[in-house]
C-alpha cells in the first residue's frame, strides 16, 4: 500500500527526472506562439527580479539622482508592463483552449495564485514610489483594506510596504511560479480540443422549427 514515503519518492523522482526538464520532443501543437506566452511571463518574472535586486541594493534616492539607476528602475517598470501584458494573453491562451483538462486542474490554480499575487506585488510597489500618485493610491486604498478586515496592512506604513513588495510577496510569487511551471513539465502542455464538427438541423435531415 502506497505510504507518504513511497508517495514522495514517486513524485520527487518524477521532479527531479531530467527528462521531465530536458524533453527531446514537443508536441506540434505546442510549437505556436500562443504556446510561448508563459515562457514569456515568466522570462518578465526574472527580468523583474534581477532589476529589483539591482534597486534594492542600492536604495530609494539611488533611482531618483543617478542615471545608471534610473534606467534599472525603468527597466523594472517597464517589465511589470511586459510581465502583466504577457500574463493576461497567457491567461486568455489556457482559458481558449480549456488548459484546466486532463488532471490540468491544480496547474490553473496555481497560475490563477501566481496571478492574484500578482497584483499585491505591482501595487506595494507603486505605493512606495513615494510620489502623488502613490499617496492617493495609498488614501484610497487603506480603507478598502480597513473595511475588509485587513487593518495589520498599513499602506501607509512605508516600511511594511517595501518589505512586502522587495521580500514577502516576490518570495511568495516565485515559490507559486515554481510550483506551476514544475506541474507543467509534470503534465505537459494541454492537447487541442477534439475538431468535432457541429450539423446543422438541415444537414442533420431535420426539419427547421
Ligand atoms: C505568473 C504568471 C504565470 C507564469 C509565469 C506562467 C507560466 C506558464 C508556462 C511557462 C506554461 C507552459 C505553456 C505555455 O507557456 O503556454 C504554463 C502553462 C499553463 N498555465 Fe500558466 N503561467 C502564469 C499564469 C497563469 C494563470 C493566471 C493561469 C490560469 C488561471 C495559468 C494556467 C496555466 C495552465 C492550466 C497551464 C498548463 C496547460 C497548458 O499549457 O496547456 N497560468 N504557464
Amino acid at each position: 500500500m502506497a505510504n507518504w514515503t513511497t508517495a514522495s519518492k514517486r513524485m520527487l523522482s518524477e521532479v527531479m527526472s531530467a527528462e521531465t526538464w530536458l524533453p527531446t520532443e514537443m508536441p506540434e501543437y505546442a510549437q505556436g506562439f500562443m504556446y510561448m506566452l508563459g515562457s514569456l511571463t515568466a522570462s518578465s518574472f526574472v527580468v523583474l527580479v534581477l532589476s529589483g535586486i539591482l534597486l534594492a541594493m542600492n536604495g530609494p534616492a539611488s533611482w531618483s539622482y543617478n542615471g545608471a539607476m534610473r534606467f534599472i528602475a525603468a527597466v523594472h517598470f517597464w517589465g511589470v508592463q511586459a510581465f502583466f501584458f504577457f500574463m493576461m494573453l497567457h491567461l486568455w491562451r489556457v482559458f481558449f483552449t480549456g488548459a484546466w483538462r486532463g488532471g490540468r486542474g491544480l496547474t490553473w490554480l496555481l497560475g490563477a495564485i501566481a496571478f492574484l499575487i500578482a497584483i499585491p506585488t505591482a501595487f506595494t510597489g507603486f505605493l512606495i514610489n513615494g510620489d502623488l500618485y502613490s499617496e492617493w493610491n495609498i488614501v484610497q486604498a487603506k480603507d478598502g483594506l480597513n473595511a475588509m478586515g485587513l487593518g495589520w496592512v498599513n499602506l501607509a506604513n512605508s516600511g511594511q510596504m517595501f518589505g512586502m513588495h522587495v521580500v514577502v510577496l516576490p518570495l511568495l510569487l516565485t515559490v507559486v511560479i515554481a510550483l506551476h511551471i514544475t506541474r507543467v513539465r509534470t503534465k505537459s502542455v494541454v492537447p487541442p480540443y477534439p475538431n468535432v464538427k457541429v450539423k446543422s438541423p438541415a444537414e442533420q435531415g431535420g426539419t427547421q422549427p
